[in-house]
């Protein structure tokens, strides 16, 4: 793991970290697999997290043994449905969803002069920082319509690094699924993973929940 005094910056996830809005792909989701008559597990809910909106449908689809039943048009309608929902509940969104702590932390790092990007799978992150009035933090998004590969490959927390012209190891990742922190450290960064501790087993620094990280927190977990 890198030294704490090497560290530049922050290559944030969005969805699960900055709010709460895991929740609602989770919904939109579901209703897609109870459409589909796929099952709907802990397990199912957990692996989407981070993986990319036609990925995320193949799991589901996987899950049902269905993959071979839908047309590449039945299953561009079926995503395409899942966002119409999802967009339904961000709709709704104010900066009351910014997770504990976040916003303190965002400020805190901002303040001791790192630089942050975002690198989050969602084609919506831009309107969804734009419901939580973070969009000013944020100057630098990876766009996820240029990669080739998605979480957990390691590309995007790349381009998160390099579009604040930081090397990966001066970087911290932050995540919220195995996916996620599995494309950090890939990169070579150092990842901070949030929630459920058996699950972001990867991680090189964990905390329980967003509230818990600060500055002061990750040094501790760090060496100087
Ligand atoms: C990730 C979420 O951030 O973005 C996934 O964790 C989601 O649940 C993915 O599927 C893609 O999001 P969108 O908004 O482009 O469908
Ligand atoms: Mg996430």
């Amino acid at each position: 793991m890198a030294k704490f005094s090497d560290i530049k910056g922050f290559v944030f996830d969005l969805d699960g970290v900055i709010t709460d809005t895991s929740v609602f792909h989770s919904q939109a989701w579901h209703q897609v697999a109870d459409k589909v008559g796929a099952p709907w597990s802990k397990e199912l809910e957990d692996g989407l997290k981070g993986i990319s909106r036609m990925d995320s449908l193949e799991m589901i689809l996987k899950a049902g043994n269905l993959s071979d039943k839908y047309t590449e048009d039945q299953k561009v309608a079926l995503a395409t449905e899942k966002n119409t929902n999802y967009l339904k509940l961000v709709d709704q969104m104010t900066p009351a969803n910014i997770l504990p702590g976040i916003k303190a932390f965002l400020d805190e790092i901002k303040d001791h002069g790192y630089l942050l990007s975002l690198a989050s799978a969602s084609k919506n992150a831009p309107k969804v920082l734009q419901k939580l009035q973070l969009t000013d933090y944020f100057p630098k998004i990876v766009d996820p319509k240029i990669l080739s590969k998605g979480k957990p490959d390691p590309e995007i927390y790349l381009k998160g690094a390099a579009l604040i012209d930081l090397k990966p190891e001066q970087c911290i990742g932050v995540e919220d699924a195995a996916a996620g922190v599995e494309s950090i450290n890939a990169a070579g960064e150092t990842s901070i993973g949030i929630g459920d501790k058996q699950t972001l087993k990867d991680a090189d620094i964990h905390f329980e929940n967003t509230a818990d990280m600060t500055l002061a927190n990750i040094k501790k977990q760090m060496t100087e």
